[in-house]
């Protein structure tokens, strides 16, 4: 695998290329097999797969969270060896930002919606960082998860904003046998934490198999109960919304996602399910 730090390593290799195909993801390390199956799905779909690991900064709104935020680089190089992975980009904070570097990007209401509201300036950071990512890489499919769903929706809405050549695909979610979502974050929880959470998943999938389009508020109702009466669990939202505007589901809404997010004593962690 070439490892390249510095935008200018990039831009040459690339000069050197015919035209392949490249697929990207990217990725703030600690990786886990949710992250390793986007690797695979791009080497599915290109002949060259690139990888970045960036802690970015500009989209953490809380500094605890940025500071305790794992960067096991060593284990990420052998997990992206392992997959034959072709290329890694893991830039430093200065590499990618000039100091005082303002960004705004217009995304309409996915800015304050769900993730939006409680991780103000999130998506902004988010944005700021994929566009940089995007122009240093120029890949030609970017692959990304539905574990991140409204991240996909946001960035999907970047790309056409800003007429950016590169295709997006979404990839499923990848669970622990027991249903929890993989996430970097997961190895903050403690033993009852992380029993605690497995209502999230569960939940998710009682809304899924108790779907009843006819009363999508009083299922919503069920579903926010059944979580928060779990012991160590902070409920933040859980919506059923329509999965193209993320405005709440309907009864003739086609497509239906269940979105959740909450605490796991000091750790915050989202999924989602498609319903419909
Ligand atoms: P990170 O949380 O490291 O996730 C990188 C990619 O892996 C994202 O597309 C995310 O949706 C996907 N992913 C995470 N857990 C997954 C799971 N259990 N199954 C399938 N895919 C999963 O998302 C980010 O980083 C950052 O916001 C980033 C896009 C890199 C910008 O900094």
């Amino acid at each position: 695998m070439k490892i390249f730090t510095t935008k200018k390593e990039i831009a040459q290799y690339f000069t050197h290329k015919e035209n392949k195909i490249v697929g990207f993801v990217p990725t703030m390390g600690a990786l886990h097999q949710g992250h390793l199956s986007l690797i695979k799905q791009a080497q599915q779909n290109s002949a060259e797969v690139a990888c970045s690991i960036f802690v970015n900064p500009t989209q953490f709104n809380d500094p605890k969270d940025l500071e305790k935020y794992p960067r096991p680089i060593a284990a990420d190089i052998a997990m992206l060896e392992q997959v034959n992975c072709d290329i890694l980009f893991n830039p430093t904070v200065n590499e990618i930002y000039d100091d005082n570097e303002k960004w705004h990007l217009n995304i309409g209401d996915l800015e304050h919606l769900l993730e939006g509201e409680f991780r103000p300036g999130h998506y902004q950071g988010v944005t700021q960082v994929v566009y940089k990512l995007f122009s240093i890489v120029k890949p030609d499919v970017a692959f990304f998860g539905q574990k991140d769903y409204q991240q996909f929706m946001v960035i999907s809405k970047m790309v056409e904003l800003l007429n950016m050549p590169v295709k997006l695909v979404m990839c499923p979610i990848q669970r622990e046998s027991d249903g929890l979502a993989m996430s970097s974050r997961n190895i903050h929880l403690t033993p009852a934490d992380r029993s605690n959470a497995l209502i999230l998943s569960k939940t998710l999938n009682w809304v899924k198999y108790n779907f009843n389009a006819d009363d999508i508020p009083a299922l919503k109702q069920q579903a926010e109960l059944m979580i928060s009466n779990q012991p160590g669990i902070e409920l933040e939202y859980l919506e059923i919304v329509d999965g193209k505007t993320l405005h709440p589901a309907t009864a003739n809404t086609k497509s239906i996602v269940a979105l959740v997010a909450a605490r796991a004593g000091k750790t915050r962690l989202i999924d989602n399910m498609l319903i419909a």
